[in-house]
């Protein structure tokens, strides 16, 4: 049977138009679309290892352009690339953009994402889907006591959003505990507090909500942008000549006593901080390894252990020592056993002085607080964000993703002038040779012929590697192509020798499987007469420029699951063994 005649298309229909766009296979009966090759559904997983969805949202069309015949990169894959290859925040750099899954992958992931694609209409469309799917992310705060704050992750790091609890544009889980107490009472709130406390501004917000007022004792001395805004929330601030905390807080308790009103305690330091707290480790995800969150008076946490004892969970916790020390209060109010459950350890800075780095992927956080867990946050952990100073710009709604993704329109033989920042990963999809051809653009490698595409593929390789940081990876993800012949290009053995030449030196492999569909039936005639093999898998190739170890190192902490006990454990295959 001799073969049919391959003839390339002069136009694409709809080639390479973004979200409607069918790009176009060779094929032995001329260029078709995956739905007229393949009318078998592709599975395509959209949830990932860390429980992101990918294309679920009914505007999203990542799922749609399947059924278009439009290819779309493996969500599953990007994560672990990320999260195995990216430091958190670190920046990706991708030659070949093509879809907006890496992008949104990266920004999902605490990750920056500058792609460089020669198509202007699938960068066009690439924006809309952020557009649409960042909209379909947002968390709302919650003013409902009896509601669960959301759980959101980032860089690998899964968030408690108690900051969320929002209630009279006062944030965070302390302001459940102050409406609950105000709610018993009703007449008026008494509380004390530091002159930079949230305490008071948070005790004369809840005042405000209920039309009573609060009279708040704070030292003498300059009042902090916290008691300011108390003030303007209506709050009476009394301020004492003695500055130390037994004399505030006494006078609170007395004045609260003469007055018949509802004294709101100095930390929130009474049962009801414990009952408010608790009930939010109800949507603590699975795997979570550890939590961390600030100790200030440590009430927030006594809540936390409770939740996990009521939960049955074991979840260690480290907690870290914002002020003085909070064990009188774990005696006091947490379960017993909790030195089992909890590391306390030293923030590093006294409680006046504020943290550097008060962000994180994105999220902001309280400088006396939060901010001070930074250092002891990794991978895997949920960092538990009680709340946030209100003089601190409180979010009125937040976003489950992260930065929103670059996509710059260009040629990326041009990366060294088109992208400024160096990269912490380059990570790509390349056009598969003539594979799938994009656009009628002499500059789309895909309209080039074998030899011009593998030179001006290397000097592209070349570029990207030359704006990536030392002892970072390159990771990319290609597939074997055959020639008018139907003999192998050598697409992948080419790509190492491009990467190995531009400085990038060839690392891992690994295999990406992919569905097997009507493969069986497509290939069972040309096997025969040609013994021509169906492929089912594509080649996932990662480099290294400079040293893996301090790349790895650069990276951080990663789950690799149990790595069990050495006894009993295979051996590794010989040329995958470690120096001695
Ligand atoms: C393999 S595709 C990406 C599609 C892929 N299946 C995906 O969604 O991940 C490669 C992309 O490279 C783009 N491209 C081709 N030549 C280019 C060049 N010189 N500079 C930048 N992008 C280019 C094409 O327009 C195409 O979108």
């Amino acid at each position: 049977m001799s073969p049919k005649p391959k003839k390339k298309p002069t136009a694409i229909p709809g080639g390479g138009t973004g979200a409607n766009s069918a790009y176009q296979f060779r094929t032995d009966d001329g260029y078709k679309s995956i739905a007229e090759m393949d009318p078998t559904p592709r599975v395509h997983r959209s949830v990932t290892p860390a429980g992101l969805t990918y294309g679920a949202t009914p505007n999203y069309d990542g799922a749609n352009r399947q059924g278009t015949g439009t290819s779309i990169f493996d969500p599953v894959l990007c994560e672990l690339v990320y999260r195995w290859f990216c430091p958190p925040g670190g920046l990706v750099l991708d030659p070949f953009a093509g879809g907006s899954v890496r992008g949104i992958m990266a920004s999902m992931l605490g990750r920056r994402y500058t792609g460089v694609e020669l198509r202007a209409e699938q960068v066009e469309a690439n924006r809309q889907q952020w557009d649409d799917m960042a909209s379909t992310c947002v968390l709302e705060p919650v003013s409902d006591p009896e509601a669960l704050t959301p759980v959101h992750q980032r860089a690998g790091v899964w968030l408690k959003r108690d900051d969320l609890f929002i209630v009279n544009g006062a944030p965070g889980g302390k302001v459940r505990t102050c409406l609950a107490l105000a709610r018993a009472g009703q007449r008026g709130l008494v509380t004390a507090g530091s002159r930079s406390s949230p305490q008071v501004h948070i005790v004369s917000r809840i005042a405000q909500h209920l039309g009573i007022p609060a009279r708040c004792h704070a030292p003498e001395g300059e009042l902090g942008p916290e008691l300011v805004a108390a003030q303007a929330a209506g709050g009476e601030i009394i301020q004492h000549k003695a500055g130390y905390n037994n004399v505030i807080i006494k006078r609170a308790e007395d004045d609260a006593a003469a007055l018949g009103w509802t004294e709101i305690p100095f930390g929130m330091e009474c049962e009801e901080a414990v009952t408010q707290t608790r009930r939010q480790v109800a949507n603590v995800p699975e795997g979570v390894q550890r939590i961390v969150m600030p100790a200030g008076s440590g009430m927030s946490l006594c809540g936390v252990l409770w939740g996990l004892r009521d939960a049955g969970r074991t979840i260690p916790v480290v907690a870290v020592q914002v002020g003085a020390d909070p064990t009188e209060r774990l005696a006091r109010y947490a379960p017993p056993g909790w030195e089992r459950m909890v590391t306390i350890v030293p923030s590093g800075t006294a409680y006046d002085d504020p943290a550097s780095v008060t962000e994180f992927s994105g999220v902001t956080l309280d400088p006396y607080y939060e901010a001070k867990c930074l250092p002891w946050l990794q991978e895997g952990d949920l960092f538990w964000i009680v709340g946030i100073r209100q003089t601190m710009q409180v979010p009125d709604r937040a976003t489950a993703s992260g930065a929103a993704p670059t996509w710059i329109i260009g040629d990326s033989q041009d990366i060294g002038t088109l992208v400024a920042d160096e990269a912490d990963l380059v990570f790509s999809c390349p056009p598969y040779a003539d594979l799938e051809v994009y656009s009628d653009d002499p500059r789309d490698l895909s309209t080039m012929d074998y030899p011009e595409f593998i030179e001006i593929y290397g000097r592209i390789i070349e570029a990207a590697v030359a704006r990536l940081k030392p002892n970072r990876f390159a990771c990319f993800v290609v597939g074997e192509v055959r020639g008018p012949d139907g003999f192998y290009r050598g697409l992948v053995p080419d790509t190492i020798r491009a990467f190995e030449a531009a400085g990038a030196r060839y690392y891992n492999e690994a295999i990406l499987v992919t569905a097997v569909g009507s493969l069986p039936v497509r290939v069972s005639i040309p096997f025969v007469g040609s013994r021509k093999m169906g492929k089912t898998h594509q080649n996932v190739l990662v480099f290294c420029k400079g040293d893996p170890r301090l790349a790895a190192e650069a990276i951080g902490v990663v789950e690799v699951g149990d790595p069990g006990e050495p006894d009993g454990a295979e051996e590794a295959p010989a040329d995958e063994r470690p120096e001695a």
